[in-house]
């Protein structure tokens, strides 16, 4: 059976879909920049109390309800530029990530196609839960079958916060019963479909995890150098970085390639989740057809007219960004050589961007020796570099600095391996 085609036709039932559809983003405040800025109107969940005092659904908006598209904590205003190049509809930075409005096929689309994304969550109800029996009996009122399969195992993940139900345990299990005796669906630790259950000020939401597996993971990458970096990370540096596919880039230290194949991909025009699967796809709400029509559209059948450069002085590196290209389909577009950061000569062509990461401190080798090595990475692009920006990501602004490039106020921070990096970037180089 084709499942779930009315969320894609449009013929579709308002009244069966969300109990109270998310309207905002929860008590967060909206952060980002450029059009992504936007306050988030007083009280974040608590606007909504008022019409959520009673068992019935007070607002119902059909196809229409809240994503939450989770990226790194620090990435959340790149992430929302690129939701908005996207075409999303209303998209917000808030903490953790960006909120939009849409329906299934949104959901789907921003699996697909968003490079930044970690995770996307489908806001698909939320009630008032001052104890356990309400929460219980509002838990039972969810139209579960509009997006779980009654087949297809569930895992339930609940957490508290500000809330007169405090304890994440007894909301799993009132939920997971809910989902058991009102659909059928069989819970199971292992289920590859997750519902997120939050209380917040008293406030359940109920989210469905349409990822699962985080999207970092492309589905191409399977050899991995020490300290590789995320796709999803490096993606969103390279957009911080200005990059929008139309230029060069130049990795020297590229371990397993994972800038220089985001560019490449980027040139031209691949959804990043082309070749993995989704959670979503063993919900209700799936269509089969019309996500393959969705995924085939991907690729642009652009032609780059330069390529992607990588290279390391360690030749294993090489041979895994090699096959790493080759998976992603993108060989033909890059180029992996094997020297040190010294003997890097710029390809023939127009400037574009050198973008980094090279050994952090507290991750790979000692401190000491890297200081000669950014120092050498700075001569080298200071003296035979004129033109190109650079965008370098470290977690010591000493060793930014050891390189002597003239870098711009610091850019995003995040977390990485569990070091803090921050990225350091430069205009065109004199
Ligand atoms: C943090 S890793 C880069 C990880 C990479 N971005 C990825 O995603 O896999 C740093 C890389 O710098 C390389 N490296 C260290 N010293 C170098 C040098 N002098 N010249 C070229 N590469 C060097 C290492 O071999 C390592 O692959």
């Amino acid at each position: 059976m084709t499942r779930g085609r009315r969320f894609f036709t449009g013929a579709f039932k308002p009244e069966a879909v969300a109990l109270l559809a998310i309207g905002v983003p929860t008590a967060h405040a909206a952060i980002g920049k450029s059009g992504c800025q936007k306050d988030v109107e007083g009280g974040g969940a608590s606007r909504y109390l008022g019409a959520m005092t009673s068992d019935t659904a007070a607002d119902r908006t059909g196809t229409d309800f809240e994503i939450f598209i989770v990226t790194a904590p620090g990435l959340e205003s790149v992430l929302c530029e690129e939701v908005k190049a996207r075409g999303f509809r209303d998209a917000t930075a808030i903490k953790g990530g960006v909120t939009v409005r849409g329906g299934w096929p949104e959901v789907w689309r921003a699996n697909l196609e968003l490079r930044g994304a970690t995770r996307v969550l489908a806001r698909v109800a939320s009630f008032r839960a001052l104890h356990l029996a309400q929460l219980d009996k509002r838990a039972r009122r969810v139209p579960w079958a509009e997006f779980l399969r009654p087949d297809v195992p569930v895992r339930v993940e609940a957490s508290c916060k500000g809330s007169r139900i405090y304890h994440a345990g007894a909301t799993a299990q009132r939920i997971e019963r809910a989902i058991t005796e009102e659909l059928g669906a069989p819970i199971s630790a292992e289920a590859g479909v997750s519902i997120k259950a939050r209380i917040d000020d008293d406030l359940c939401t109920i989210s469905v995890d349409a990822s699962g597996e985080s999207l970092h993971k492309r589905g191409h990458k399977e050899e991995i150098h020490k300290a590789p970096l995320r796709e999803t990370l490096a993606a969103l540096f390279l957009r911080h970085c200005g990059f929008d596919g139309t230029e060069p880039v130049v990795d020297p230290m590229c371990g397993s390639g994972t800038f220089v194949i985001e560019a490449a991909e980027i040139a031209a025009g691949l959804y990043p989740g082309r070749t993995r699967h989704f959670a979503f796809e063993q919900l209700a709400s799936f269509n089969e057809a019309a996500w393959q029509a969705m995924r085939a559209s991907g690729g642009n059948g652009a032609k780059p007219a330069f390529r992607f450069y990588g290279s390391d002085r360690d030749g294993g590196a090489i041979a895994m960004s090699r096959n790493n290209a080759e998976r992603a389909g993108v060989a033909g577009l890059t180029d992996f050589q094997k020297h040190a950061v010294s003997d890097l000569m710029p390809p023939e062509g127009p400037p574009g961007l050198v973008i980094v990461n090279p050994p952090y401190g507290a991750r790979i080798g000692e401190k000491k020796p890297l200081f000669a090595l950014y120092g050498a990475l700075g001569q080298t692009l200071l003296t035979r570099f004129s033109g190109w920006r650079v965008g370098l990501l470290t977690n010591e602004a000493s060793l930014a600095q050891a390189t002597g490039l003239p870098f711009q106020p610091s850019g995003p921070s995040v977390s990485h391996g569990g070091l803090r990096v921050t990225l350091h970037s430069t205009a065109a180089l004199p």
